[in-house]
């Protein structure tokens, strides 16, 4: 049967890209099964018939070309590998990140005899460096030079803007399992591009709650000043202020600067109940020490997402005890799966797992639903997006389902650092689901 997941394909090796890319979802979910499909030339901003295109691709009305263009699985077999690309710090601030993620991805596709949907793999590792101006260029190699079937990643918002602009064109089978831009599951959502982790909004919206709660009604916001941390400081204020709270002073900090002496005496000055911070990896590690060193640690209350605390604590030490966080994962979160990822992770790497790794993990655990759905046939595009659509992602942060527009509906905590731990308080919101505004998925 003719399949307009493969005339995407076509437009892509013929390279007409510019009369046909984006096609309405919408419609072809309305339409599939019934053998005809009605294609939304986005650029033009009209519907074309299953003819029309065709004869755009300058191929004649009948599927034969199209059919000798794309061999099905069986003539691909079994030995071919899918190609899995991973666009991800390994150097810079969030090298640990990077490297949490890859690791537990690559032990969530190792299990199952190392097959996925009865086909061997294999990993293509890019590194982001975390700097947005290289994503597209290398967005692009994996996909016109490596003709990877998935990416997955990255960590970085920004990153993550360049690389979903292209993955949607492309129609790239696209996992991210960590950059939380909220556009990607907002105005950019698509029906090949799936997050594992949060929208950015998600962590800091419950802190807000949590600090009302306690009495504490006035805070100074101070984060890397790039998509991540504006988004973060917006997921805050959404529950904070809505609710009464009132924000004193935000300070934003270039990314990846890790200059904060300015900025911790003007706070010192204000002297807020509380100040809600975005840092992560490296940045957090010197935010929390001098912090501590400034000699504020017992005099105004520190709050973030946990990404704060994550995967740091052994190197923030002493300064780190007793920091309180929000975040869709804790260290002692007492469930099965939990117990089982942590103790492989330790095994496996000599150290402890953390929520980058729970994110990594997932994704892999997403895709393994994927192309089992399709016994390996990544071609079938569609049923391969239902079924991860429909995937309950037993996590070791506990189940979670996707919202339609394809990011995690999930608990967040209250946790507190104690002994070097992200230990859990209390379920701070449950079922969170990010507004997703402006995805029409
Ligand atoms: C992001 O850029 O989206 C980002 C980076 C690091 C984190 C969380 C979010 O820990």
């Amino acid at each position: 049967m003719w399949d307009v997941l493969k005339v995407r394909a076509l437009v892509r090796e013929e390279g007409l890209k510019q009369s046909m890319r984006v096609f309405n979802w919408k419609e072809l979910k309305i339409l599939h099964g019934t053998g005809e499909y009605l294609m939304f030339d986005n650029r033009n901003k009209r519907n074309l018939t299953r003819r029309k295109a065709l004869s755009l691709l300058g191929v004649g009305a009948g599927s034969i070309a199209v059919q000798a263009a794309f061999p099905t699985r069986f003539a691909i077999g079994g030995d071919a590998k899918i190609k899995i690309g991973t666009l991800l710090p390994y150097s810079g601030t969030y090298t640990w990140l990077g490297e949490s993620i890859t690791n537990s991805f690559e032990q969530a596709l190792s299990s199952h005899g190392g097959k996925l949907g009865g086909r061997n793999f294999e990993l293509i590792k890019v590194d982001s460096e975390a700097k947005p101006p290289k994503a597209a260029g290398l967005t692009n190699k994996l996909i016109d030079q490596e003709k990877v079937d998935f990416i997955v990643g990255p960590v970085h918002s920004g990153v993550a803007m360049a690389m979903t602009k292209i993955a949607r064109e492309e129609n790239m089978m696209t996992v991210i399992p960590n950059a939380g831009a909220n556009q990607v599951t907002g105005p950019l959502c698509s029906p090949n591009v799936f997050r594992t982790s949060f929208s950015n909004w998600q962590p800091g919206h419950p802190m807000g709650k949590v600090l009302l709660e306690e009495g504490k009604n006035t805070a100074v916001l101070c984060y890397w000043s790039y998509g991540a941390g504006k988004q973060s400081a917006e997921g805050f204020k959404d529950s904070f202020v809505q609710g009464g709270g009132k924000v004193l002073k935000e300070i934003g900090i270039p990314f990846p600067k890790v200059e904060f002496q300015a900025a911790l005496t003007e706070i010192a000055a204000i002297k807020p109940d509380a100040v809600y911070v975005f840092f992560a990896g490296a940045g957090a590690v010197k935010f929390v020490k001098d912090w501590a060193a400034a000699g504020l640690k017992d005099k105004i209350e520190l709050v973030g997402p946990g990404f704060l605390t994550e995967g740091v604590t052994q190197a923030q030490g002493d300064a780190a005890e007793g920091i309180r966080t929000t975040l869709h994962y804790a260290d002692t979160l007492d469930n099965a799966a939990n117990r089982k990822f942590r103790a492989a992770y330790k095994r496996a790497f000599g150290k402890e797992a953390d929520v980058y790794g729970v994110q990594g993990f997932d994704a892999g655990q997403l895709i393994r639903a994927g192309v089992d759905s399709v016994r390996g046939d990544v071609s079938a595009q569609y049923d391969m997006i239902a079924a991860m659509e429909r995937a309950v992602i037993d996590s070791p942060r506990g189940k979670w389902v996707f919202s339609p527009a394809h990011n995690p509906v999930q608990n967040f905590y209250l946790r507190e650092v104690r002994g070097g731990v992200n230990e859990v308080v209390r379920i701070a919101m449950e079922n969170l689901a990010d507004p997703a505004r402006g995805c029409r998925a």
